[in-house]
């Protein structure tokens, strides 16, 4: 595994970052996807496999179900639960842990949103799950139009001071946004974020000159999520391909997002690329944003020790400038 620095942080952390959205509790036909123990056996596996950095949120995962498009909050926390059981007794110094606030985590009326009062109550929740004294990252999930940025910011910069976060960023926002939240260093005492948190793929690349280049022209780390587009670039989808319990089976708008006919001219080319290059799809994928630059961390989804296992190679895995452009120009941009 290689070691980074987290951006301006300075913090070193594992090129590739563990996720855990679709790790406990995504239920496919009428069973759990990955149970408690086998996200254990995954979360561990990565630590012992170098990985130190590990994605979650909230929410993860029972607000929305887009099978029955019904809100329950039967799951709420529980990826934040099963990451701290994982981690409980291994030395805090040896990792690092994002979570994430603002979703719908109850039903209470403050059971949501970017303002102080549901985020004080939401991390002193997130930390008792994790069984942890204060979370490395700590992520506005997306915008809340009601609340100011200035308070939202204001109130991660009390919890920084107070020791209970180290850093905080954003997640989802518009550069518009975004850029609001850097200028706040003109506001001292205000500190703006210190990382953003988005979807980038060679698929999905409509936050390339946006997003992913304010972080980069202001030394902001990007952690890089669906860096997959969740499976797609890993080629779940070819018909050779064992493609059973897949993403694609339970996600209604999966195919209209990610799979559709553009790309697969592209995917076949992709495909003999990584056969000529001797890597797999979903390691060239990676390997295309971790050689692409500095400061974007890929977030790993797997659902399998296999997958991790794979994936985890991609970071052998280096490419010249030059086949990172042919890389790029392979895709229609989105
Ligand atoms: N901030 C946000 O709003 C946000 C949103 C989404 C995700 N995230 C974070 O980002 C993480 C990663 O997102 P993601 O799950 O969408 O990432 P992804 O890597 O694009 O997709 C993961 C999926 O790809 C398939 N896959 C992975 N490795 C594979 C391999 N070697 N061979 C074949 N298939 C493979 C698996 O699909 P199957 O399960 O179908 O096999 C897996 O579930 C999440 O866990 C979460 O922590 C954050």
């Amino acid at each position: 595994m290689k070691y980074k620095s987290f951006g301006k942080t300075g913090i070193k952390v594992s090129q590739l970052i563990l996720g855990t959205w679709y790790l406990p509790n995504r239920i496919v036909n009428g069973k759990r996807k990955v149970n408690k123990e086998a996200s254990i056996k995954m979360i561990r596996k990565a630590y012992d496999l170098g990985i130190n950095f590990f994605d979650t949120a909230d929410v993860y995962r029972g607000v929305y179900d887009r099978d029955t498009f019904t809100t329950n909050f039967e799951n709420v926390g529980l990826a934040e639960r099963i990451v701290g059981e994982a981690l409980k007794g291994y030395d805090r110094e040896s990792f690092v842990v994002a979570t994430k606030v603002m979703g719908r985590t109850g039903p209470l009326i403050n059971d949501a949103g970017a303002n102080r009062k549901h985020i004080r109550n939401a991390i002193a929740k997130s930390l008792e799950r994790l069984q942890m004294d204060y979370v490395d990252f700590y992520i506005i999930h997306g915008p809340d139009e009601d609340a100011g940025i200035e308070h939202t910011a204001k109130t991660m910069n009390i919890l920084e001071e107070e020791g209970l976060i180290l850093h905080y960023g954003v997640s989802n926002h518009s550069v518009h946004d975004l850029v609001k939240f850097l200028n706040l260093r003109y506001f001292e005492p205000l500190e703006p974020p210190g990382f953003i948190q988005d979807k980038y793929n060679l698929i999905e690349r409509k936050l390339e000159d946006t997003n992913i280049k304010v972080a980069e022209d202001n030394s902001l780390a990007s952690m890089i999520y669906s860096p997959l587009a969740q499976g797609v670039l890993a080629g779940r989808y070819f018909q050779d391909s064992k493609n059973t319990d897949s993403r694609k089976e339970y996600e209604k708008w999966f195919e209209k997002n990610q799979l559709n006919e553009s790309n697969k001219n592209s995917l076949e080319k992709f495909k003999e690329y990584a056969n000529s290059k001797d890597t797999s799809m979903s390691q060239l994928a990676l390997a295309w944003l971790i050689n692409n630059g500095k400061y974007l961390f890929p977030i790993i989804g797997a659902t399998r020790l296999e997958q991790l296992e794979e994936n985890i190679e991609s970071t052998e895995v280096s490419l010249s400038s030059e086949e990172i452009g042919e890389l790029t120009e392979m895709f229609e941009r989105k």
